[in-house]
């Protein structure tokens, strides 16, 4: 079939999603809930941001919240946020992709959060812990960011008092984000989403063969230093196809980890054998249960650059971040990791429609 960004979804299931009985919002977010907490289904997390924006200055007569967010984070994630017209105050982060957390508690002693946005990167763990403590220090709601991991793990989703996932990002299917806390009140209502364009382009997708999906890759090449265009934040929820089909798809959750954790292990494979870039991530077990995508460091920006144009010429569809803030991008020497990764990180898909023969052929393609 040839790489596709994400994941394809089978013939089977394209079809099935319009087929059945539609589980309510409570019982579909059990796997991200556990039972244990309110759930709030949106199309995408960028709204679930938003939200919690919404929902705390509901409580605060309507002030403005000072809003703290890593500079390694999307800026169009922020969009819908921005429109209702908050001010993002970026924090810096540490190599290991923590908060700098002696340099936020010296921030802090200038001022506080009142919501503290906590990344846990690709799948990999942050110190939730650690984040818990400096929110109960400070006042502020701490946001745990799922939205590059599968499902909570035993350090991811525990912490904050408010978590969300995106399991879009993971699963073929056309939209769909959770957001998860002890007490939230119903969700507002939201238009949904019309699953026809998504359904009609993947069922293309399925349909090409691989030179052509190939070829396609090539064509659609954003450079490197390229920010994809602001898509508009759909604002509608998932509907009915959405929700049958995450509801199925999680039903698959240990195998999607264990695909992604397998193709990820080539990467690693054929980096150590390869070239200068080295993963990101020292071990395997770093990268999570369900790793989002295979980060590769390069040594710098040309190596990048170089790179990512050799995978892309062989038809795999290697990415860079996208858009950092422009307020983060014009300050380097202020947030010089999130600039530095932004120029040197490549992040390669591992997700479950990944054949492993086909990706180790690529890879070795001359
Ligand atoms: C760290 C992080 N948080 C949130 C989002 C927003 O996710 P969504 O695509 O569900 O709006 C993204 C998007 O890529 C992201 O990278």
């Amino acid at each position: 079939m040839g790489l596709t960004y994400g994941p394809q979804p089978a013939w089977r299931d394209l079809i099935a999603g319009f087929l059945g009985a539609v589980a309510d919002d409570r019982s579909l977010a059990a796997p991200w809930t556990g039972g244990r907490s309110e759930a709030r289904w949106y199309g995408r997390s960028a709204w679930a941001l938003a939200d919690t924006v919404a929902d705390w200055r509901r409580r605060h007569g309507e002030q403005m919240p000072s809003f703290w967010v890593p500079s390694y984070f999307c800026d169009n994630s922020l969009q819908p946020a921005r429109l209702a017209g908050i001010d993002v105050v970026h924090y810096e982060l540490g190599e290991d992709l923590n908060p700098d957390w002696p340099a936020l508690r010296r921030a802090a002693e200038q001022g506080r959060p009142d919501i503290f946005i906590l990344v846990h990167y690709f799948g990999h763990p942050a110190d939730g812990a650690q984040a818990r403590r400096f929110a109960d220090d400070t006042g502020a709601l701490l946001v745990e960011d799922c939205a590059h991991v599968l499902r909570p793990e035993a350090d991811i989703g525990a912490h904050g008092d408010v978590v969300f996932f995106s399991p879009h990002k993971f699963l073929p299917v056309p939209c769909g984000a959770v957001m998860t806390a002890p007490a939230i009140s119903e969700a507002p209502p939201r238009r949904t989403q019309s699953v026809t364009p998504w359904a009609v382009k993947r069922a293309v997708q399925k349909i090409l063969p691989g030179p052509l999906q190939r070829s396609r890759t090539r064509r659609q090449t954003l450079a490197f230093d390229e920010d994809p265009a602001v898509a508009p934040a759909a604002a509608g929820g998932p509907g009915a196809y959405a929700k049958r089909a995450i509801g199925a798809e999680m039903r698959n959750a240990e195998s999607i980890g264990a695909r992604r954790r397998a193709n990820a292990a080539i990467y690693r494979r054929w980096l150590e054998n390869a070239n200068d870039a080295k993963p990101f991530f020292d071990t395997s077990a770093a990268e999570g249960a369900a790793p989002y995508r295979f980060v590769a460091r390069c040594p710098d920006h040309a190596g990048a650059v170089k790179l990512y144009g050799e995978l892309r010429r062989k038809g795999l569809p290697a990415e860079s971040w996208p858009d950092l803030a422009r307020e983060v991008a014009a300050e380097p020497d202020r947030f010089p990791l999130a600039n530095r990764w932004r120029q040197t990180l490549l992040m390669l898909p591992v997700h479950q429609s990944i054949d492993a023969d086909e990706l180790e052929r690529l890879l070795r393609a001359p």
